[in-house]
């Protein structure tokens, strides 16, 4: 137990997570230079002040944070990142390969979005079982240096499918600690989740009951965590008062539903400088006028390239716009903006290729001297994202499977005319959307060009009051109230 463990209980909150709110890289001179993260978290834990001594667990991910990690001892107080004081973790590098490429991002991710197929099928092999192992080293790490870090009574704020094992491991070196888990992506059905090998599948549910509060982005979501605790642990899942929870070896744990909102206020503020008119100017540059003196309509979307966002898809969508109604030809361009991700593993390089492809073959299939049908923008450019944002007529969000998507919610609060969006049913934002957007199958390209095409038709008006509609629920639950209300049920 840590000597702080002594003290009395307190308000101290602590944030676990892979990745952290501050990065570091080397610049040119030599000096290392710290970049601070956006998300719901970091601006809802900047918002919840500096009284409650924040605390801020993450791994070092590049050697830019490795070096930094080693120069202060892993310890960088508030000075030092211009925000929370954060604990960076200089996990060693084997380790921290198998837990994040080898674990998370290649088995957890893949199972939560249901994107195994043939042939990209799990491999539950000797080389998983090693990197199961690695996961355990790496989540005992968080959980030793979170049990060093916590004060007496502290509420300890755990994220991810990086982390599952993590609340169990550190209720066992502090009982004394609120802990609460929070999964940002979807959750997979019992008969998907039960492929994972059954230790794993029985671990990582255990791991995630030992909190005391388990929460997700939608109701669907956390129905299916409570399925496959029943299913694979044989846990009791009951509803008392509206409040679903599992009990398991002897422990209730509660489970609670967050859907995080846009930050409306940081958006439009951020939206509105000079940098972003800049980025419009050139957009508008790009997209030009069409044979009718006026500026062509835009769809545009903002992902990571990652697979389960289905961009490739969205690109049949637009090509079948263009073939079953030509009279969009030269009056339309799709921004589409899609920032590589995750490029260590060779399948999400493929797919980011694909996706260049497929854009080169729409643009030369269709386009004119005039006119790009597909502007591809790939280097991550956050200036030029909301440029994309405000000029957006139509918003394309049509990923396979999404925890939340917090691009279909970020688009109406922005976009200057107001916009209206095309939505997967898969994304956890159609819980919240779906009564004013187009919603698709996200398999189905024919309805998804079709939903486009009905949606590139509303007038202005019409796409206003959508938009207003849209961007009046999607800043329900801003980043701070949403991280108040779970500090709150953990209380
Ligand atoms: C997405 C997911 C988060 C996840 C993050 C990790 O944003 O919604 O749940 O934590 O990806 O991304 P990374 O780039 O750190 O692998």
């Amino acid at each position: 137990t840590s000597p702080k463990a002594s003290s009395p209980a307190s308000s101290q909150v602590l944030v676990a997570s892979n990745r952290g709110p501050v990065s570091y890289t080397r610049a040119e001179d030599g000096t290392l230079t710290a970049k601070r993260g956006g998300g719901g978290l970091v601006s809802g834990l900047s918002a919840i002040g500096p009284e409650t001594d924040a605390v801020w667990v993450c791994a070092a991910l590049g050697e830019g944070d490795r070096e930094a990690a080693r120069r202060t001892g892993g310890r960088l107080d508030r000075e030092e990142t211009g925000g929370q004081a954060v604990r960076m973790l200089d996990i060693p590098a084997e380790t921290f390969e198998a837990a994040y490429h080898g674990v998370a991002n290649s088995v957890l991710w893949f199972t939560h979005h249901m994107l195994y197929q043939t042939p990209l099928e799990p491999a539950f092999d000797e080389s998983f079982t090693r990197q199961w192992a690695e996961y355990e080293t790496y989540n005992a790490a968080f959980a030793d240096a979170l049990a060093q870090e916590a004060e007496r009574g502290a509420t300890v704020l755990v994220q991810d499918y990086h982390l599952t094992l993590v609340p169990l491991l550190l209720r066992e070196r502090r009982p004394d600690l609120r802990i609460g888990h929070f999964s940002h992506t979807p959750w997979a059905p019992a008969d998907y989740f039960r492929l994972l090998p059954d230790d794993v599948a029985a671990g990582v549910l255990r791991g995630m009951l030992g909190a005391d509060r388990t929460a997700f982005l939608t109701t669907r979501w956390a129905r299916l965590f409570t399925e496959c605790c029943e299913r694979v642990l044989g846990a009791d899942v009951t509803t008392r008062d509206g409040t679903l929870s599992v009990t398991y070896g002897g422990r209730t744990t509660r489970i609670g539903v967050h859907p995080l909102g846009a930050d409306g206020d940081f958006l439009r503020e951020r939206a509105h400088r000079d940098d972003v008119a800049d980025r419009m100017d050139q957009l508008r540059g790009q997209v030009g006028t069409g044979p009718d003196g006026l500026p062509r309509r835009t769809l545009v979307r903002v992902d990571r390239t990652e697979l389960s966002k289905n961009i490739v898809r969205g690109l049949h969508a637009y090509s079948r716009l263009l073939t079953d109604h030509p009279e969009w030809r030269e009056h339309v361009v799709h921004l589409a903006f899609a920032y590589p991700s995750r490029q260590d593993l060779a399948v999400y390089r493929d797919y980011t290729a694909e996706v260049g492809r497929v854009a080169d073959e729409i643009n030369s299939a269709f386009g004119t001297p005039g006119w790009t049908p597909v502007v591809l923008h790939v280097k991550d450019d956050f200036a030029r994202s909301l440029a994309a944002y405000r000029m957006a007529d139509v918003a394309l969000v049509n990923p396979i499977r999404d925890g939340m998507n917090l691009v279909a919610k970020e688009i109406p609060v922005v976009s200057d005319e107001g916009c209206a969006l095309v939505l997967s049913r898969e994304a956890g934002a159609y819980e919240e959307l779906a009564a004013d957007a187009f919603c698709v199958n996200p398999f189905d390209v024919r309805e998804t060009a079709d939903a486009v095409h009905a949606a590139l038709l509303l007038d202005a008006p019409a796409r206003a009051s959508h938009s207003r509609r849209l961007a009046e629920t999607a800043t329900a639950h801003p980043p701070t109230r949403w991280l108040l209300d779970q500090l709150r049920e953990l209380a």
